[in-house]
């Protein structure tokens, strides 16, 4: 009979709190977004502008037109696209009439001797290191070729010697690489010229501290926003559980 009562009055208390908890539970807790619609296309000129800088890349890529090649081989998730994105201070290096002297369309095939028509991860360029020279979208004797060395990717245009110093996006089918030098293509360049780059004849603008920055566009996770608004019902559910623990301990307590 006790026992019996006990067991009503816990079922009356539990009733009470769920009911509690339920009403307190505010019935405003929007449902969570849905995640915004992953678009399957990496938009070049966005991820260009915000790494980097790389605006004087970006400036050639569009003045040439060749962001129109570089995206829509983008989009062609079978075979992707590699680029070797040149820092501006790897403009800053060079000198001016070595790019301001260029036709049209040998800038442009400057431009597009920067990109491979394949997506490859760094590991894959130990296997591209064996094949001799690898084409590039410059086609024809735009060749480059490429050495893995412990790890590190070094790149020679024939006429450029440089190496990919960081990872801007590597997810197929897109890898952005950022290298030290602009690729100078021996066919436009020959051989001829001295590959040691000219001493930077621009003293007045001090090129910029060229810390690697290790700024991925894939590092922007974001982070999903914790809603606040459950606190409140959460702590009611918690009271209404205790309510019900001590209740039972009072019951065992009656019972024994
Ligand atoms: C890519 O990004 C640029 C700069 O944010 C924007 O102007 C352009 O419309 C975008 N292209 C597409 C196809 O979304
Ligand atoms: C690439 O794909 C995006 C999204 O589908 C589209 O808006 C854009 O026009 C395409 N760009 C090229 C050059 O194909
Ligand atoms: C570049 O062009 C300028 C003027 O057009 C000329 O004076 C200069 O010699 C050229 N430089 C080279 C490396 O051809
Ligand atoms: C690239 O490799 C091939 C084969 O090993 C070689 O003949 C060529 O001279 C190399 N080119 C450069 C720019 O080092």
């Amino acid at each position: 009979m006790e026992f019996s009562m006990i067991f009503i009055v816990s079922n009356i208390m539990l009733l009470f709190s769920s009911a509690f908890a339920k009403t307190a539970s505010p019935p405003s807790l929007s449902p969570t977004p849905a995640p915004a619609p992953a678009p399957d296309f990496v938009n070049l000129t966005e991820l260009l502008s915000v790494a980097g800088p790389f605006h004087t890349f970006l400036g050639y890529l569009e003045s040439t037109k060749v962001i129109d090649t570089f995206q829509n081989q983008a989009n062609n998730t079978e075979e992707g696209i590699t680029i070797f994105v040149p820092k501006d201070s790897a403009f800053n290096a060079i000198k001016k009439t070595t790019l301001s002297n260029l036709t049209s369309n040998q800038l442009k095939q400057v431009i597009l001797f920067h990109a491979l028509p394949h997506f490859y991860s760094l590991a894959e360029f130990t296997s591209l290191s064996q094949t001799s020279s690898t084409p590039t979208f410059a086609g024809g004797d735009y060749t480059l070729n490429f050495t893995d060395d412990s790890g590190t990717v070094h790149i020679n245009s024939g006429w450029s010697k440089t190496r990919v110093s960081s990872a801007v996006h590597s997810t197929d089918p897109v890898a952005i690489y950022q290298v030290d030098k602009v690729l100078l293509p021996e066919a436009i360049f020959g051989t001829d010229i001295p590959p040691a780059p000219a001493p930077a004849p621009t003293p007045d603008i001090a090129p910029a501290a060229d810390s690697p920055t290790e700024h991925s566009a894939d590092s922007k996770a974001s982070s999903p926003s914790s809603t606040h608004d459950g606190s409140s019902s959460h702590k009611l559910i918690s009271y209404g559980i205790w309510a019900n623990l001590v209740l039972a301990t009072f019951g065992v307590l009656v019972l024994f």
